[in-house]
């Protein structure tokens, strides 16, 4: 095992970038590690991440999902390893980071991409402590969590990129209250902020994705009607809910070294949600 030769990332101003890129060769010799991998964007990104050269953890609580989306990036010709973590707790993600060291020699890309959002979570009035708490810990200390004992890591293969997933409500308020969610990707943006300027120089990256609203069991399972799916969507100038394919391809964009000059950004791939005033009729 190990990719002890894979070269840390490299931009094109140090003539990084080979002349014709295939999607194969994009993260080829490359370690990555995803959060909340068993399902939706997770899932998707680390068949994309697996299909562009990299090896690929996946880290989640379902251990069952998780475990599929393992055998999905090795039926892809992939080295893949499935990690069970809670990324609320601390000592999970420790032995997730420990983990991939011992089994592949090197992390390049760490996507801290989990997160939940509660069907109890709703105004500051009616929203209780439990519900605040719950998110926080994993939506705001899972990503902290994952930089504390990433960033080491990283260190030692010489730099690489970090993808925070965040979300359109962290640039926009919504009569449709989540209160806890909403003020937990709000620090997801601002924590990546200081990450990026904290770590400019040791060659690692730190970025934002911030999806709009996607067809994934996340939120499906909370637009449980027509009625609730079109409240949002009038919304979106593109007129439908995006596939967590649409941000496997923007976190491939974010790890990979096409994003070389980026850092501290928020990449927003919504359908164009923040962008609007009217919307098409
Ligand atoms: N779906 C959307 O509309 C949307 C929009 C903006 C942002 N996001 C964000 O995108 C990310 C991924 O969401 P998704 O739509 O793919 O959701 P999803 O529910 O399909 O997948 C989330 C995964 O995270 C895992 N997970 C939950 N808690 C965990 C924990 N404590 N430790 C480890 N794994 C855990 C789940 O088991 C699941 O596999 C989340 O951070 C979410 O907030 C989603």
């Amino acid at each position: 095992m190990g990719n002890e030769g894979a070269a840390p990332s490299r931009g094109a101003a140090e003539g990084g970038l080979p002349d014709v890129l295939t999607l194969k060769d994009l993260l080829k010799g490359r370690v990555a590690v995803i959060t909340g991998g068993a399902a939706g964007i997770g899932r998707a990104t680390a068949e994309m991440f697996a299909r562009s050269g990299a090896s690929v953890v996946v880290a989640d609580v379902d251990e069952e999902a998780n475990a599929a989306t393992a055998a999905a990036v090795a039926d892809l010709g992939a080295e893949s390893l499935a990690v069970t973590v809670d990324v609320s707790r601390e000592v999970d993600v420790e032995r997730m980071i420990a983990a991939t060291e011992t089994e592949f020699g090197r992390i390049d890309i760490l996507f801290n991409n989990a997160g939940i959002m509660l069907a109890e979570d709703a105004d500051a009035v009616s929203t209780d402590n439990e519900a605040i708490d719950k998110t926080f810990d994993v939506n705001v200390k899972g990503v902290l969590y994952g930089c504390k004992y990433g960033i080491p890591a990283l260190r030692r293969s010489g730099g690489g990129s970090i993808i925070n997933t965040a979300s359109f409500v962290a640039s926009l308020g919504a009569a449709t209250p989540q209160i806890a969610y909403t003020a937990s990707k709000g620090a997801v943006l601002s924590m990546t902020r200081e990450l990026a300027v904290i770590h400019a120089r040791e060659n690692i990256r730190v970025n934002a994705l911030s999806p709009g609203p996607l067809r994934t069991e996340l939120l499906m399972s909370y637009l449980d009607t027509e009625e609730k799916k079109q409240r949002r969507l009038v919304h979106v100038p593109m007129g439908r809910f995006g596939e967590a394919a649409e941000m496997a391809q923007a976190a491939l964009f974010l790890a990979s070294d096409m994003s070389s000059y980026m850092t501290g950004a928020n990449l927003q791939v919504d359908g164009g949600i923040t962008a609007a005033y009217v919307t098409p009729e």
